[in-house]
Parts: structure tokens; sequence; C-alpha cells
């Protein structure tokens, strides 16, 4: 007896319809009627189905109706090791080594948007091989706390900057028929507490700061799904939150995706139901290495929400709502048929993080030793028969680690590996120091005597020609990673000894930091070169040596201020009620408010080490006279701003142009300036670019918290242009009438 298969079964089943696909199978159908008739054949236990995990990294279909499956899996920066079914860990597949591309504040320290479209595009194709209909990145939580041990997954400490760089990314990712989930909405901003701090904030500093990036992201990129943060806001979890998930998200933003908790997130049915909540994940879980075996009938929206649904509790519009929700994801991707077919740790993805890596480098400091002698970079091997490389980074492989965002790569290339590659037996090696295996939830313990390290450095030292440190912060626990936050702003392992003793005997130092974080530099006037050098993914090394060799020009800029000391920053200006929180009520009140980064090192008139937007290159440039179109500016007219920028030096190179508003007398405080545009322009020797702005009155507004509504208020306004937000080139004033 010849097998009707399910479509024919269903077919006959529907009656009037002729030998046809059901509507919800049928591609050429308008989403919204495929989701509506979905829905009008699912049981109630079907819809609820769809609402919460059913694995670690899964959450349901229907499989009676031939709907697949939601796979999702970390992270921003590449494509997590398979995970086990139930538990935390790798389930040991030997075909998921992936591409580790540079970490997003990397990314973001590119100031190219056209980077973040090759990115997400890149990354997009790695999810769509793996067969996985969610990614879960990118993070856009603003860098508040230099402590904090997951900005290195988040794209720094400006709004407008973050916003910028997300919305390409997840264009391009989602062009795979992969969906990105931003996160963590919202106002995940630190790891100590991350499941029980409530944020307390104004409507100024939530709209103005931290929702932009996430805005932008949803109605610009379109994100598919957003991830619900652990923390509470203002007394609610953020997983299920009437302000930020029904009258934000959904309402003013008219967000028509899915809202996912992070993993462990929900811890409430009723609010869950009501909140704005549409797939539970990973509850009873810490989110990393812990959690209870085979829970999912005890998830809130699980048979709790089944029995409230049957007994009248909660509404039938909520499970339709959410049903919705997650049938229109599933449509866009495990179910769409017009997927590119992706491709997996490719040479391709590893040019990309190579190109990515290298553009994203920050040249912080060159400076020659002496008078008329050229800075020590770019480094021409030339000069030097004995290069010394100190420093654990140099080899230490920082693709793993850091929590959920650590990687399986196909490949990493070491600092040290490209170095020896580029400058054969010039190179010599030596750790210098330890820092300990990377192990969840505890400070590992250096394998090796951290002084005799250090002598045996000082030593070779005296007799290189030039010292390459490599050095900065890691994945450990408590230094770049998720669920702990650094305890202090110095460097760790005892670097800062090292460092002294090695300028002492050789003063020929090149410093390379590879972190997430903005670190002390208490030896900076004995340093002549320093480079912020990022994690760099699987071509770490190549990306590196690119930079210092001077085959590509730096031209990163950075995504976040660096404090001379934790104190100098807006969120420990305030005691512990200002960072991390109170020890007892873990209540933690942003009392900095707007002024977040250079808002407060502007504002206060405490200077940085090194300021946002900071960046130096082998070349130079000069900003020549800036015009404005007008001197005044109607509230729908705008403005153009323009400014010749030239290439004054020897070699190519780009400039990050940026564009900064000051607001010069307001009802309200406003920051001095806020950064409001930039164009990253590439140069040949010689060559000028006209560059271009347009302002409009979207630039002058502030969030008015009485009108809950975006203002701006007549009066005069300041335009500041500059190659960092303190190296201001050009200012130019104009009235809004
Ligand atoms: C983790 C992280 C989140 C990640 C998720 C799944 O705890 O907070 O970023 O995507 O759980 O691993």
């Amino acid at each position: 007896m010849k097998t009707i298969g399910v479509n024919a079964l269903l077919v006959a089943a529907v009656p009037g319809e002729a030998q046809m696909q059901a509507i919800y199978m049928d591609e050429t159908q308008p989403i919204e009627l495929r989701v509506k008739d979905a829905l009008s054949r699912m049981t109630l236990e079907e819809k609820v189905g769809l609402c919460y995990a059913q694995s670690k990294f899964s959450s349901r279909g229907v499989q009676r109706l031939g709907i697949p499956e939601v796979w999702m899996d970390d992270g921003p920066m590449g494509v997590r090791e398979e995970n086990k079914w139930d538990e935390w860990g790798g389930a040991g597949f030997t075909n998921d080594s992936c591409t580790a591309f540079p970490a997003l504040t990397c990314l973001a320290a590119t100031w190219n948007p056209e980077m973040a479209a090759i990115y997400g595009k890149a990354l997009g194709e790695e999810f769509r091989y793996r067969e996985k209909d969610v990614m879960l990145g990118p993070g856009v939580n603003i860098y508040r706390t230099p402590l904090n041990g997951r900005n290195f997954e988040y794209m720094g400490e400006d709004p407008k900057l973050a916003a910028t760089m997300v919305v390409p990314y997840i264009k391009e990712a989602q062009k795979n028929g992969v969906a990105t989930c931003v996160k963590h909405f919202a106002l995940n901003n630190q790891e100590t507490w991350r499941s029980g701090v409530d944020v307390q904030l104004s409507d100024r500093a939530l709209y103005e700061i931290y929702l932009p990036a996430f805005k932008a992201a949803i109605v610009e990129g379109g994100s598919w799904t957003i991830m619900g943060s652990y923390n509470k806001i203002r007394g609610t979890y953020a997983s299920h939150n009437d302000l930020t998930l029904n009258k934000i998200l959904k309402e003013e933003w008219g967000f028509d995706g899915c809202v996912i908790t992070d993993w462990g997130g929900a811890h409430d049915t009723k609010e869950a139901v009501l909140n704005g909540l549409d797939i539970e994940m990973g509850s009873y879980t810490n989110g990393l290495s812990t959690g209870r075996a085979f829970a999912y009938s005890d998830y809130y929206l699980a048979d709790a929400y089944l029995k409230g649904l049957k007994s009248g509790i909660y509404p039938m519009s909520s499970i339709e709502d959410k049903a919705s929700r997650i049938l229109r994801l599933i449509f866009r991707t495990a179910m769409n048929r017009h997927k590119p077919w992706g491709s997996f740790a490719s040479p391709e993805h590893a040019a990309v993080a190579r190109m990515v890596g290298a553009e994203g480098i920050v040249l912080l400091k060159n400076e020659p030793l002496k008078k008329k002698e050229s800075a020590l970079l770019p480094l021409d091997g030339s000069l030097y028969k004995k290069i010394l490389v100190v420093g654990e980074n140099a080899t230490r492989r920082l693709t793993e680690g850091g929590g959920s965002a650590s990687l399986k790569a196909k490949e990493e290339i070491s600092p040290l590996a490209a170095l020896q590659a580029k400058y054969g037996d010039k190179i010599q090696y030596t750790m210098g120091y330890a820092s300990g295996p990377s192990v969840y939830g505890r400070e590992g313990k250096p394998a090796f005597n951290t002084d005799s390290l250090r002598v045996q450095a000082i030593e070779m030292a005296k007799d290189a020609d030039l010292i390459v440190y490599i050095g900065g912060l890691n994945k450990n626990h408590r230094q770049d990673c998720e669920d702990g936050d650094r305890k202090s702003l110095d460097l760790p392992f005892e670097q800062d000894v090292l460092i002294n003793a090695l300028t002492a005997v050789n003063p020929k130092i090149v410093m390379v930091l590879l972190s997430g974080n903005a670190v002390a530099m208490p030896w900076i006037k004995q340093v002549p070169s320093i480079v912020q050098g990022w994690y760099l993914g699987s071509q770490a090394g190549n990306a590196l040596v690119d930079v210092l060799s001077g085959a590509v020009n730096p031209s990163g800029k950075l995504p976040f201020s660096f404090p001379v000391k934790l104190t100098d920053c807006g969120a420990h200006a305030f005691g512990e009620e200002g960072y991390p929180g109170l020890a007892d009520t873990k209540i933690e009140t942003y009392k900095e408010d707007i002024l977040v980064g250079y808002r407060w090192h502007d504002t206060k008139n405490i200077p940085s080490l090194f300021p946002f937007g900071h960046g130096l290159s082998y070349t130079t440039f000069k900003y020549s006279k800036a015009s404005i179109s007008a001197k005044s500016i109607e509230k729908d007219g705008t403005l153009t701003v323009t400014i010749p920028v030239t290439n004054t030096g020897k070699v190519a190179g780009k400039e990050v142009v940026q564009l900064y508003i000051g607001d010069v007398k307001c009802s309200v405080l406003r920051p001095l300036k806020e950064l409001k545009s930039f164009q990253k322009i590439a140069l040949a020797p010689g060559a000028t670019e006209q560059v271009q702005f347009t302002i409009k009155n979207d630039d002058l507004c502030f969030f008015d918290e009485v009108k809950h509504a975006w203002v701006s208020e007549a009066g005069a306004f300041k335009v500041y242009i500059g190659s960092s937000s303190t190296d201001i080139r050009a200012m130019l004033d104009f009235e809004l009438k």
C-alpha cells in the first residue's frame, strides 16, 4: 500500500483545496497568510510547545505539520562548537571548527560600516553552513565601565557608533536566512551579579545612551530576534519586562520578531506570558556551566502556561501573538527555501578576519625615542639583528575562553608565528609573564613561576635591538570573560612590574595590548610605541603583523575612552551604588546618567589617557578650513558642513573624520558634544577629499522626559570636527530657529 505523504494527507484534509500545497508551506503566499494558516491547523499544545526550549540550543517546531525546529547558537564572533543536547559542554563533533572573527570591539574600532557588512555576511555564511536558524549576537551593550567582562563582545561607549556599525552586520547576516539576535536587551553593562542586579536610571539615559543601538538594530537592521538580558530594569527582569519589551520594543519600535530570553533569564510565568517574552531558553541554568537536567516541562512558558491558558488565567491572545512571532521566525529562516548555502572556515572568511582585524587595530602612540630619529613603527626589520618578543599573549590562544563567545577555531595564527614568518630568525621569544588556564568561575593559577620568567626576560632584553611586548588581558575568569568583572583597571599577572623592568634595560619597546577593555598604563612615558590590538581571532598574528610591518597602515579609532584611573569614569564616581550596585538590594543606579565615556570626560573636564575616537596613522592628515552652508537652520531644514582633508604624509592611509555637535544652551544638562556622524576616507599621499556632512534636526534633539519625546530647543549650537573626540580640527557655529 503506497503511503500517502503528510502533505497530501493535509491537503486532502483541508476541504475545498485543490491538489495544492497547504498555504503555510507555500512560499509564494504572504508571510502573514502563512502564519494564519499554520495557526489554524495547530493545537494549543503545539502552539505552547513553540515557546520554550527542547534542548540547550533548540526549540520545537510542529512535527505533525512539517514545521521545523529552531536551532540557535552563539556567538557574535563565530559559530560556537556543537553543544550537548541537554548540558553545557562540547558534543565532540569533528565538523564544527569555525572561523574566529575579530571581537566586536575590533569591528567597532574600524569605524567602517562596510567592514560591518562584510563581517556580517561572512559570519552569516558560517551559521548558514552549520544549519543554524538563529545566531546569538551581535551584542551592543554600551561600554559603561572598563571592568565589564563582556565589553569585548560589544561596540563601545557611544550609541551613534554602535548603532551605525550594527545595522550592516545584521542586514548582511540575515541575507543568509539566519536570524540575528541582538543582545542583551537591555542594560546588561556588567557581569557582576548579572542575573540579579536591578538597574535604575533616568529615561534620558535610557533613551539617549542605552537604547539607540538596539533601536537601530531593530528598526534599521531589521533583526528578526532580540535577546532579553539577565538583569532587572527598574525592578522587573529584562526577559519579561513590560516597559522594554511591550511598550518600547513592540509598540514604539513595531518589532514583529521574537524575544528570546538569555539562558536562564526567565523567572516567572505570569510576567513571561504578559510582558513580551516569546521563546524561553536555558531556564534553571547559569547560562554557562550549570543547570537542571531535562527541566523543559517545568519551564515558565511550558506546562504552567498551558494550564493557565486552559483554565482561562491567561488570554488566548497571548499565545496567538507568541506563536505568530515564532512562526514568522521559522518562515524567515528554517522554512526559507531561498537561503544561500553558506560556507564554513573558508579562505575567504579567513581573509575577512584578517582584513577586519588589521583595520580595527588602533595605533595609540608612536613617537621617536630621540629627535630626528624615526618612530619604531612601522617595524623595519633591516634595522635590527635581534628582536625580542616578550609576553604570554604572543602565543596564547585567545579565541578560547571568555564564556559563551568561546570558539573552537579551525586555526589561530599567533602573533609570534606571524612575526617569525615576517622577520625570520631575528625573532627571539620569552614568555615574560604567565596567567594560568582559562577556567570558568575561578581564576586559574599560573603554571610557571612569574619571577623566573621576568628575570629571564630582563636578561634577554639587555642585548636585544628591539623589544616587541605582547600582553594585555585574556579570556580568563575576571578578565575579559562572561560572568565576572575585572577587579581593577590595572594590567594583570604583574605585567606592570615586567614592563617597567624591561624599559629600564632597553627603551626600544613596542607595546602591543591584546584586550577588550581599557587598562591603566603607569609606564606610558617610558614606552614610545603602543598598539591596541583587540582579540583578533583566527588571523590574529597576520592582522597584527600586517600593521606592525606597515603592510597595512593603521586606521582604527578607539570605540571607548581609556581613563587614567578608574574613578575618572562616571560609573565609578558614585561609590557602590553607581557600580556594581548595593550589596544587599543589588540596586544599581546609573548616577552618571547620560554622561557616559567621553561625555563624562568632556563635561567634568577629566582628561582621559586616550580619548574616544583616537587613533594614529603612519601618515598625517591636514584638515583645512571648514565651511557651513548657513548660519541658521529651521527645524525641518538641513545644513551642510564641508571640510577638505589632505593626506600630507608619504604613505596612503585612511582617516575617520568625526562630527560632534554641542548644544550651547539648553534647559536640561547636555554633554559638551556628542558624536552625530563620521566618515572614513582613504587618501593617497597628497590627495585631498572634500568631506561633507548633513546636519538635520534629529541631530540636535535630546529626550524630553516630561513630553516623553525627542525635542530640540532653538538657540546656538556648535559643530566640532575632529580626528578624535578631543583632537578637534575645526569648530563652526549655527543657530536653530
Ligand atoms: C549566555 C550568554 C548569552 C549566550 C547564551 C547562550 O549566558 O549571556 O550571551 O548567547 O547564554 O550561550
